[in-house]
């Protein structure tokens, strides 16, 4: 079975029932473009909690978080080797570190990334990430409006991975400019693999002068990472640079956005924060819930039965992250604002490829709430221009007008 090539298959598979396909498309659904997380709590209500769509090349999705951890805590039987067409297309045919190898490899690609990426080494970060959050408010606050994703939400990750990287943020206008190419849902396959093909360009430079010379920086760390004995090659090299550019890109600017996006709609949840700023971080974990934004794909290895569902080997799995964070089984009343919830949501996921980025992620946004909402007035959507947005891998938004005055 073919995955993720943009196809609808004619004829559904012989082991899949009936009663268990669903028509839904990722990227184009037009349920998914009009609100992308009603959509979500829509296919909990509507669809089986295992489903199969003849879109993409035809695949399964799974919605409930139980499957979805019992799913990504067995690597054996789902596998995230070659994910798909979609992710060799998209990387030009780079391995991406350490995602799409499985344990036990996986651990020693892991394993360098850990304390580089700990809550304790990402805290060193804080300042910088203060500082260039307060450039960005600087250059819109007198106007009472902005366009929150390409005047915040993008820039913010882009200058962040530049630092982390070592690499000049004078930089920053090209590789923002690919790193758009790169998540665009609507890019050719032809200029996002010439876009790949700049950016690993970028990012070989970089990984040629660190090998004449370290720096005090994460790139220069893994080319010194030890695995098993010897130190990673300039692929694997050129593997976790790029996942470590592309990781930290889509998600943190589409989390951003669903947030801001959510306060600008809770004018009360916004006075709580700026009176309370310490309620911040919780309320980080509940927009993250909320609103997750990466499904993650795996493979099936060999034929097995997945709470009472029949796979084949070589069949496609979509984990669908923001759905299961809607589960009720897994969520009392998840539809509910609720600081404090002790239930571990799923938009980093679980298992061993769990996000080596969660505590820069959750610096960059603390950082970005602290100063937001200490400095900007109570800010709603612009009446005039509603948010607009994007299904796919990433449930993104593509425009967020904000006024203010
Ligand atoms: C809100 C922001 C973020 C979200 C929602 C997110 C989501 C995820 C998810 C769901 C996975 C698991 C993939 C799988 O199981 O196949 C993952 C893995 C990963 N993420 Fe993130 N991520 C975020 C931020 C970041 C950042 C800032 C970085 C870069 C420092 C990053 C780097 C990675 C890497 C390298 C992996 C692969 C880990 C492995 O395979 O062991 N992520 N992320």
């Amino acid at each position: 079975m073919q995955a993720f090539n943009g196809q609808k298959v004619d004829k559904i598979p012989a082991h899949v029932p009936p009663e268990l396909v669903y028509e839904y498309d990722i990227a184009t659904d037009p349920r998914v473009l009009e609100d992308p997380h009603a959509r979500m709590r829509s296919l909990i209500r509507e669809a089986p909690p295992i489903f199969f769509s003849p879109y993409n090349g035809g695949h399964w999705f799974v919605t409930r978080k139980k499957a979805i951890v019992d799913i990504t805590m067995d690597p054996e039987v789902y596998s995230s080797r070659n994910p798909g067409e979609h992710s060799k297309e998209a990387t030009g045919g780079l391995s991406l570190l350490p995602i799409s190898v499985d344990p036990p490899q996986h651990t020693m690609y892991r394993t360098p990334l850990n304390q580089p990426l700990s809550a304790k080494s990402v805290a060193g970060l804080e300042t910088a990430i203060r500082a260039m959050t307060n450039e960005l408010i600087d250059k819109v606050l007198a106007a009472g409006r902005c366009d929150f994703l390409p005047d915040i939400a993008e820039p913010l990750p882009v200058t962040l991975f530049l630092k982390l990287a070592g690499m000049p943020t004078n930089r920053l206008a090209e590789f923002r400019e690919l790193a758009l190419q790169a998540a665009s849902a609507t890019v050719d396959p032809e200029t996002r693999a010439k876009t790949f093909k700049q950016i690993a360009g970028i990012l070989a430079e970089t990984i040629q002068a660190r090998q004449d010379k370290r720096e005090d920086d994460l790139i220069s760390r893994l080319l010194d990472a030890n695995l098993d004995g010897r130190n990673p090659t300039f692929h694997e090299m050129m593997g976790y640079s790029i996942l470590l550019f592309l990781g930290g890109l889509d998600t943190v600017v589409n989390a951003l956005c669903f947030g801001v996006r959510h306060l600008a709609r809770d004018q009360e949840l916004q006075a709580k924060l700026r009176a309370d700023p310490s309620l911040i971080p919780g309320a980080i974990e509940e927009l993250l819930r909320l609103y997750g934004i990466a499904s993650i794909p795996r493979h099936v290895t060999r034929d097995t039965v997945c709470h009472g569902v029949q796979f084949k080997q070589g069949d496609a799995l979509l984990l669908l992250l923001p759905a299961a964070n809607y589960d009720d089984a897994a969520f009392p009343n998840p539809e509910q604002f609720v600081i404090g919830r002790t239930e571990q949501h799923m938009t980093f996921n679980t298992g061993p490829h769990r996000c080596v980025g969660l505590n820069l992620a959750r610096l960059e946004m603390k950082v970005f709430y602290q100063e937001w909402l200490k400095r900007v007035p109570p800010f709603r959507l612009d009446p005039q221009a509603p948010p607009r947005f994007s299904g796919g891998f990433a449930l993104a938004l593509t425009r967020l007008p904000l006024v203010w005055s």
